[in-house]
């Protein structure tokens, strides 16, 4: 008797939780799809905020308004980008990509981001390195990786992004389960202000930033771990400050 009740009340259960979980993926498609088209708004208003600037004298009645539309546009896309990346992770789809590429793909993504104080230098790998992986996403990673290099760097310096794959003596370096893998390593080394000790156990919790007046979401780190875990990878930093700060991603090869 008491299985019978067991059994009714588990297929209840299961039939409810079925329910549930149908209805949040209804919302969260509903929530993805309000996200691009506030995202789309926003590059209107950041857009239009912008081409105001252009025409306008900086002493002119009104353009620190409009300097901080602009930048509050700015954030608001930079924040719905990182919420729409979670998103895509969960979805991400995985197929054979060569990191040489991804890497040149990214660093071409960041052309508009490098100042004249900045020397920026990609080192491809010797040989050719295939990763099973969703190329966006990780160029996603490399590119939040070399804007927090870029903006550790007010006063100018020096990224260099590397990408290589990791020598069998170094694997130990990686605690990864399965040690029979070859892993790749790319790495975004700069000589930027460099992290102290205490932030450097926080930067990859959500929301955690250094970086004054809403310049920084805190999710950029966050959502880089969230991605390369979900490839099977690992994302480590290591810093000394005043010195400059190397970020190693390792990802298994395909
Ligand atoms: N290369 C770096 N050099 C110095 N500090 C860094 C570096 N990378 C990250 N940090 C520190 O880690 C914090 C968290 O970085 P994260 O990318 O998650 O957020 P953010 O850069 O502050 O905001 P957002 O990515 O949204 O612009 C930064 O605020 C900064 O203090
Ligand atoms: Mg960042």
């Amino acid at each position: 008797m008491n299985a019978i009740m067991d059994t009714g009340c588990e297929a209840q259960f299961h039939a409810r939780q079925a329910f549930a979980d149908e209805k949040l993926a209804v919302m969260g498609q509903f929530a993805s799809g309000m996200l691009h088209d506030f995202n789309n708004m926003l590059g209107i208003i950041a857009g239009n905020a912008s081409l105001a600037l252009q025409d306008m004298p900086r002493n002119a009645a009104g353009y620190e308004e409009v300097l901080e539309i602009s930048h509050a546009a700015r954030r608001a896309q930079d924040i719905a980008n990182h919420i729409l990346a979670i998103g895509r992770s969960i979805e991400f789809s995985k197929t054979p990509v060569s990191l040489n590429e991804i890497m040149l793909d990214s660093c071409r993504l960041l052309k508009s981001s490098i100042k004249a104080n900045i020397s920026f230098k990609a080192v491809p790998p010797s040989e050719q390195i295939v990763v099973n992986a969703d190329r966006c996403l990780i160029e996603q990673v490399i590119v939040n990786l070399c804007k927090n290099a870029i903006q550790a760097m007010p006063h100018g310096g020096s990224v260099t992004v590397k990408c290589h794959l990791v020598p069998d003596g170094n694997r130990k370096i990686a605690s990864f389960e399965d040690k029979s893998k070859t892993f790749a390593a790319i790495k975004v080394i700069d000589t930027g202000c460099g992290i102290p000790a205490e932030n450097l156990l926080h930067i990859f919790e959500p929301f955690f930033t250094t970086k004054p007046g809403g310049h920084g979401t805190g999710l950029g780190l966050f959502i880089s771990k969230y991605i390369i875990q979900n490839h099977g990878g690992q994302i480590h930093a290591n810093s000394i400050p005043g010195m400059g700060t190397i970020f190693s991603v390792l990802l298994p090869l395909a």
